[in-house]
């Protein structure tokens, strides 16, 4: 999809449709009014026989007023002042009803939003247009795609162009970045297999000289002592891959920020199995890693003047003769031993050897991202990602790139006595802290792999796909970490 900003007049310019906002009491805004002035007042006749529903978000498609486009889109707006969440829902079911159309312009950005300026309503609108854009074709004999290939945000003036361009070029960026995630996620797992994200990791290297990628195999990571890493992946006839994709935009002598994602291309749960029920979702517990391939792409993508590594810990979790069974212990890349109690827990176990090796990147900042447990999904439903840090600053941030976004996530606690659930009697701590917060216990145990710099760890098990009719991956936390990497650029 491409992405414009322009000064247009609504009276002229041509697109299959224009988007236009009404409020609570009928009124429009600039481009409306020319256009309902061009029409000697059709356009608020019509909105007096009150077609239109009342709910914020409500849409209303009409054919051909008196303007260049060949339809109008008629969003309803709040009352006098207009929320983010607000807009966010007008930018969202706007987008939703465009998509079959070749093109559309959106006159949105006219609107005002409490606490946000145009950029960060053309952010908005870019994102949320390329979101709705995007459709899983890939394994339909008859693929059909969305039509939607243009999308224009309307700007005021010259002045407001630059703006307009600026959140347009963000929004477009978290929009690419989120469906490249969201394909990987939605692929199947006999397709999408560690190998697979082994080769899409070194094909982005092929396309981009700023970036570089490794693959560590087998033979290398026995060397490196990954042993909490390789007790997951042996029990897989598929070969597991620990991956780094190494993006030099920056300066020479900055220290990277260090993306860690869980990529499971499929987990049964080992030989502590999963119930046979929705197990087909596990397919997704590689939506971390696939997170960290939507942002790299869309750093390459933009040019970003950053520097930036992603691993991703890439294996599939099976039960076989050769699994790690409850019981076993192993030593992880760092010293310390680890009792597995449960394989089902095995998320923790390839990402704390991929902690490890991320230190010698030479982090400014190391954050993780991983489907990581089903009591996260309790504590906050699909809403919210799980955050935590071992820094309150490097925790604001992050908190403020979601809200920005609308990407958000909730922070949780590390504290000490959460610690205590994860001592083990055979081994220096064991891979699982009982029923009680387990989605803090499964934090506290990262947290005592990422030693010596800033970490954060992003727990998205709830939001990273949707179950139900609308099943699919959602590309989340891709806007709030490319957001989080933007601002510090
Ligand atoms: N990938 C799962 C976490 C998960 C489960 C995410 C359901 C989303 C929905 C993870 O590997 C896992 O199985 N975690 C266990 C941990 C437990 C054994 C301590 C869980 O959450 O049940
Ligand atoms: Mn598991
Ligand atoms: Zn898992």
């Amino acid at each position: 999809m491409q992405f414009s900003a322009k000064v247009s007049d609504i009276c002229k310019q041509r697109s299959a449709c224009a988007i236009i906002a009404v409020d609570s009491k009928n009124r429009l805004t600039a481009s409306g009014d020319a256009l309902d002035k061009a029409g000697n007042g059709k356009l608020s006749a019509l909105l007096k026989r009150g077609d239109l529903g009342k709910a914020t978000a409500s849409t209303l498609l009409i054919p051909q007023l008196d303007g260049g486009a060949e339809r109008v889109l008629l969003v309803r707006a709040g009352g006098s002042s207009l929320s983010q969440a607000d807009f966010r829902k007008l930018a969202n079911a706007s987008a939703k009803a465009v998509t079959g159309f070749k093109n559309a312009t959106s006159y949105l950005a006219e609107l005002t939003v409490s606490d946000a300026d145009t950029t960060w309503q053309a952010q908005q609108l870019a994102l949320a247009a390329g979101l709705a854009g995007y459709k899983f074709t890939r394994c339909l004999s008859d693929a059909k795609p969305n039509a939607l290939a243009n999308f224009t945000v309307h700007a005021a003036d010259k002045k407001q162009l630059k703006a307009v361009q600026v959140g347009i070029d963000q929004g477009s960026a978290q929009a690419l970045g989120s469906n490249i995630a969201r394909e990987l996620g939605n692929l199947p797992g006999n397709i999408c297999t560690p190998s697979y994200l082994a080769s899409e990791a070194k094909a982005l290297a092929k396309k981009h000289a700023k970036l570089t990628t490794t693959v560590l195999d087998n033979k290398k990571m026995e060397s490196l002592g990954m042993g909490a890493f390789m007790s997951v992946a042996k029990g897989s006839d598929e070969p597991a891959a620990m991956i780094a994709m190494n993006y030099k935009g920056g300066k020479a002598g900055q220290k990277p920020i260090v993306l860690v994602g869980k990529g499971i291309t499929f987990d049964t749960g080992g030989i502590s199995i999963k119930p046979g029920m929705q197990m087909d979702e596990m397919k997704f517990d590689m939506c971390g890693a696939a997170s960290v391939f939507g942002v790299m792409n869309a750093l390459v993508e933009m040019n970003a003047p950053v520097n930036v590594v992603g691993v991703v810990a890439a294996a599939e979790n099976m039960p076989s003769g050769r699994a790690s069974k409850p019981g076993d212990i192993v030593t992880s890349m760092s010293g310390k031993t680890i009792e597995i109690l449960n394989t089902d827990a095995e998320g923790r176990l390839v990402l704390c050897d991929a902690l490890t090796w991320a230190g010698k990147f030479k982090p400014s900042v190391v954050i993780d991202i991983a489907t990581l447990t089903g009591a996260c999904v309790i504590a906050l439903g699909n809403h919210a990602t799980g955050l935590y840090a071992n820094q309150d600053k490097l925790a604001e941030e992050l908190l403020a790139a979601g809200e920005n976004t609308g990407d958000r996530a909730w922070r949780m606690p590390l504290w000490d006595e959460y610690h205590a659930q994860l001592k083990s009697n055979f081994a220096d701590l064991q891979n699982i802290g009982g029923r009680e917060a387990g989605s803090v216990t499964a934090a506290c145990f990262l947290s005592q792999f990422a030693q010596g710099y800033k970490w954060a760890h992003l727990d998205i098990a709830g939001s990273a796909w949707n179950s139900g009719g609308a099943k699919g991956a959602t590309g989340r936390p891709v806007p709030l970490l490319l957001q989080y990497i933007l601002n510090k650029k």
